[in-house]
């Protein structure tokens, strides 16, 4: 029995979902040596928190400068002074990879009739250059950013965005993300949600419960079929 019903678009989170998050610090990881991977997960971890942070304050910012801050935070809690790394971070990650799944996945349901978008966090500019270095351009209908809204993930404006640009009811969208945060969120709002569980987390204790759990982008598919 398919899980997820009567769907015509699939929405997808960008960072961690479709984009590799780890990708920037493993591409340097001879030289940030031991530090490699708890730099990585305490960006990830800041660049976050400053999105719930600003959007309580009522100081939004975009995501590029939330993800320099929170790489800011990161370097010196490692005691990493390097100008040059900080940069070479940032730039990775204005490009960074898709994952293996994505791609494959993407193509299948543009194939199967679905629209298909991405609803995110990052700023225009960061979206436009991460679809395009990762191929995935030609296989999304829409991409759909918070800056339009002037606030992050989980506030409802943010998903309301992706009902009005794909005009379609909020219950036809399937919303596909491996944040289990965004998930909680997005089921909330009233999406029909897909957590990929990419990182092998336990349940949020959140409102909002997803339909589906998945490991892999690619039990999608058949998840909706
Ligand atoms: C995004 C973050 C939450 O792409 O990963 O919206």
């Amino acid at each position: 029995m398919p899980e997820i019903t009567n769907v015509k678009a699939c929405v997808f989170d960008a960072y961690g979902t479709l984009f590799d998050i780890h990708a920037p610090t493993a591409a340097i990881a001879n030289e940030l040596g031991d530090k490699a991977q708890s730099l990585s997960d305490m960006w990830r971890g800041k660049q976050l928190q400053y999105t719930w942070l600003r959007s309580l304050m009522g100081r939004y910012t975009d995501f590029w400068q939330i993800t320099g801050d929170g790489l800011d935070y990161a370097l010196a809690a490692h005691d990493i002074e390097n100008p040059d790394v900080r940069a070479r971070l940032m730039d990775l990650y204005m490009t960074l990879d898709a994952y293996p799944d994505a791609v494959s996945t993407l193509e299948q349901l543009k194939a199967a009739g679905y629209a298909t978008g991405i609803l995110s966090n990052g700023s225009h500019k960061m979206l436009a250059a991460a679809v395009e270095a990762s191929g995935l351009k030609p296989l999304l209908d829409e991409v759909l950013s918070v800056e339009d809204v002037g606030i992050f993930k989980p506030d409802g404006r943010v998903y309301q965005i992706a009902v009005d640009r794909l005009g379609v009811q909020k219950e036809e969208i399937c919303f596909v993300s491996a944040n289990a945060w965004d998930a909680a969120g997005a089921a909330d709002f009233g999406f029909q949600v897909a957590h990929l569980n990419r990182f092998n987390q336990p349940p949020e204790r959140l409102p909002g419960e997803p339909k589906a759990i998945m490991k892999s982008l690619s039990e999608l598919p058949p998840v909706l079929a």
